[in-house]
This record gives structure tokens, sequence and C-alpha cells, in this order.
């Protein structure tokens, strides 16, 4: 197999090319990636023993760029993670995720195209269907409503691969996975946010009431799924990827203080995010029954092991967190505490 992954620097793509690496070490595998705020170098650092892998700094918008890799390089897979991947900023400045979520993706589609790309995976999320009230479930039957500028952009995506495949016949296969959580999650999301605040003493800043509800998925679980939707998924199909663990933001937050042993004073209730949804849960009934994929790893289980993965990386913490960084936390919770 001879792969493009794209955004591989970043969280899920890091955990998906150590996962490649020890299943399928004689592939051949290009990472793209621009190394945004959320790109890190050191999330791959131990793949350099790797012989057939190889490192690209650029751009998915650049299209003659990119034109000469896939001109180089004849893949036979594309797996696309490289997006803007947080609800937040892109209440605060959505620009570029319009130009890297939409654009990007309608570039590697264009390129899969005419390079003749045998299948081509579109990493994307079950933000798309919008929110659930209390009871019931997103399937891959499930409308389209997206909430967010960030959700909009990658449902918007996903039409770009839908139509792809109807009216080029491009074989595309869309994969959409609940909330990722485990090492190398940039300190932004709720996880690894709240490990690193209570690490430092810092307040953990809850939205809303903090009922809010997501379906948490260890990544090495999401990284499984998405190489048997790879091999396996029929084309034009999407695929659902959940945990199969629904958790109250709130449940979470005292769950990784009661790890770390931090008192729950630490919990600092701050003003909701506009448009908050309120709760996602997956179906993901096609995928067990049709590929045989379910995931194995218990949340109590993964969720401590990531909270020891962040305590014993605190260096690599301190290395992805930028002054860019520093100023997008500052500017986001100096308005939300302040109400
Ligand atoms: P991330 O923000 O950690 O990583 C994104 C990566 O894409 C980074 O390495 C970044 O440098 C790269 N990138 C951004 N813009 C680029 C551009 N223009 N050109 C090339 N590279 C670029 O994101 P993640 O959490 O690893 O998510 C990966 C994919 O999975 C995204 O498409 C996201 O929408 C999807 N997804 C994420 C989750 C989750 O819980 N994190 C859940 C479901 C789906
Ligand atoms: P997040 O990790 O940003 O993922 P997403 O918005 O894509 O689901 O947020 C997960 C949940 O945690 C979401 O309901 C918002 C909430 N949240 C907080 O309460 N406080 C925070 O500081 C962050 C980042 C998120």
């Amino acid at each position: 197999m001879n792969l493009l992954v794209t955004g591989g620097a970043g969280f899920i793509g890091s955990n998906f090319l150590q996962f490649i690496y020890e299943k399928h070490p004689d592939w051949t595998v290009v990472n793209v990636d621009r190394l945004t705020y959320a790109g890190n170098l050191e999330n791959i650092a131990h793949l350099s023993n790797w012989d057939n892998y190889s490192f690209i700094k650029a751009d998915v918008c650049d299209k003659q760029v990119l034109d000469k890799i896939f001109e180089q390089y004849q893949f036979d897979a594309v797996i696309h993670f490289a997006a803007e991947s947080h609800v937040d900023r892109s209440i605060l400045e959505a620009d570029e995720f319009i130009r890297t979520n939409i654009y990007g993706t309608y570039v590697l589609l264009e390129l899969s195209r005419k390079h003749q790309v045998k299948r081509f995976l579109n990493v994307s999320t079950d933000e798309v269907y919008g929110s659930l009230g209390p009871t019931g479930y997103f399937t891959e039957l499930t409308p389209l409503a997206p909430n967010s500028p960030y959700s909009a952009s990658k449902a918007s995506a996903d039409m770009l691969a839908r139509a792809a495949f109807h009216t080029y016949k491009q074989d595309i296969v869309i994969t959409r996975c609940s909330n990722n959580y485990g090492p190398y999650q940039f300190p932004e999301k709720l996880i690894p946010l709240m490990i690193h605040n209570a690490l430092h003493d810092k307040p953990l800043p809850v939205y809303g009431d903090g009922r809010n509800v997501r379906d948490w998925i260890h990544v090495k679980d999401h990284c499984e799924a998405l190489l048997t939707v790879l091999l396996h998924g029929e084309a034009g199909e999407v695929y659902n990827i959940g945990g199969n663990n629904e958790q109250e933001n709130i449940t979470i937050v005292k769950k990784i203080l009661a790890i770390l042993n931090k008192s729950e004073a630490l919990i600092q209730f701050v003003k909701d995010r506009p448009g908050h949804d309120k709760r996602y849960a997956i179906d993901a009934t096609k995928i067990r029954i049709k590929l045989k994929w379910e995931p194995k790893i218990p949340f109590e289980q993964g969720l401590f092991e990531t909270v020891e993965w962040y305590v014993k990386n605190q260096t690599w913490v301190n290395k992805v967190i930028t002054g860019e960084y520093l100023q997008y936390y500052e500017k986001q919770y100096s308005q939300r505490i302040k109400i």
C-alpha cells in the first residue's frame, strides 16, 4: 500500500501513523502536514526509524505543490485528517476552517481523481449531525444539521466527498467519529486542558452547567476503525464510529480531579459556548455488523492511562504550548470568566 496521510502531525493523525507503523511497517506512507499550532513534529519523532515513511511540510490548499507530490508518489489511497479541529476557535474566527476544511478537501479530491487514487477516506465527525436531546442516537441516515462553523465546514467537506463519488465515480468512504481522547491531544480540548490545568492548580473552566454529553472513544480504537474502513469499507458509504460511552462533561472533569487527587474546588463554571450542542451519541451498528469492528478500550482504563501520559509528558505539553496558544487561551477564557 502506498498511502498519503494528511494532518499526520496532529492528534489523531500521529496516533494513526504509529498504529500503521506497528501493523503495516511495509507500507509506503507520506505524511503531508502544514504544521499549524496543532501539528507538531514531536508527535511523530518516534517514526524516524521507519524507512518507508516520509514527512512533507505542505498546505493541503496548495494545489500546485500537492499535484507534484501526487505525481511523484502515485498513491493507492488517501486518508484525510488535516483540518482545523477546535469548535471554540471556529467561533472566534472561522476563515481557516473554511479554507482548510472545505477548499483543502476539494483540492485533495480533485488531485485524487486526476492521479487515479484508488480510495479516499474522509475523516469526519459526528458533529455534522448537530445536537441530540436526552434520547436517540445519530445513525448514518440522520440528516446533517451542523451548528458550529467547525461542524459546518466538516459537513461541507463530506458533501464534496459525496459529490465526487456520485459525479466522478471516485472510490470514497466517509467516517464520522465521536470525541476522541488519548496521548498527543492538543491541550485546548476538554480532557487534556482539564488535566493540564489541574496539574498546575489552575481553574478548570466548565461551560454552562457541565451537563452536555459527549460519546468518548480512545484514539487507538478510532485508528483501528479507520484502518478497517480504509481496507474493507464499501465505496460511497458513511460509517459512524463511537465509543458507546456517553459522559457528561462535569463527570469527566471530576474523574480527572480524582485521578490526580486534586480538589473539586478547582472547578469553575463559566459562560456557555454559543450554540453549544447538548448531546452527541453514536449508533455504530453499521460498522459493528458490516465490518466487525467495535471499541475495545474501557473508558476508566483509557482515561487513567491518558492522565498518566500527560503527567509523564509535561515536556511535550510545554513544547506545544506556544505564544499563539497562550494568546488564544487568554482571549477565550478572559471573555468566558468575566460574567
Ligand atoms: P488536530 O487539530 O490535532 O490536527 C490537525 C492537523 O492538521 C495538524 O497536524 C495540523 O498541522 C494539520 N493541518 C491543519 N491545516 C492544514 C493545512 N491547511 N494543510 C496541511 N495540514 C494542515 O486534529 P485532530 O483532533 O487530530 O483531528 C483530525 C481529524 O479528525 C480532523 O479532520 C477532525 O475533524 C477529525 N475528527 C476529530 C475528532 C476529535 O475528537 N479530535 C473526532 C472526530 C473527527
Ligand atoms: P471539546 O473537547 O472542545 O470537543 P467538542 O466541542 O468538539 O465536543 O469539548 C468537549 C465538551 O467539553 C464540550 O461540551 C465543550 C466542553 N468544554 C468545557 O466545558 N470547557 C472547556 O474548556 C472546553 C475546551 C470544552
